[in-house]
């Protein structure tokens, strides 16, 4: 398992989603207080850039066809069939590290 660095605190607003990518997997990031989220980018349903969706009490909504998946856990709070890949994040001095690669 790898950290990569993505970004800091002071660069992300709240439940507003920026895009990382991390070697050849793009990634959404979302901060939610002092909380922050790293899920797949890539929305299962048809493709859409899941960080410009919209976050409501930690769901983050497709922005093409309103699908939701929750930011802790990746599962759809509707469909349990559906889900994205969530990663793990460690903050360090304002500096916001995700956890990918081999276990
Ligand atoms: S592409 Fe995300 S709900 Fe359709």
């Amino acid at each position: 398992m790898t950290e990569h660095r993505v970004g800091s605190m002071s660069e992300l607003a709240e439940n507003v989603g920026i895009a990382v990518d991390i070697g050849d997997k793009r990634i959404a990031i979302f901060r939610r207080g002092e909380d922050v989220f790293a899920i797949d980018e890539t929305c299962p349903h048809r493709g859409a850039p899941l960080h410009q969706g919209t976050v409501l009490d930690g769901i983050v909504i497709c922005p093409w066809h309103q699908w939701q998946f929750d930011l802790r856990t990746g599962c759809s709070p509707v469909n349990p069939l559906s889900r994205v890949e969530t990663y793990a994040v460690r903050i360090e001095d304002g500096v916001i590290f995700v956890e990918m690669g081999e276990r």
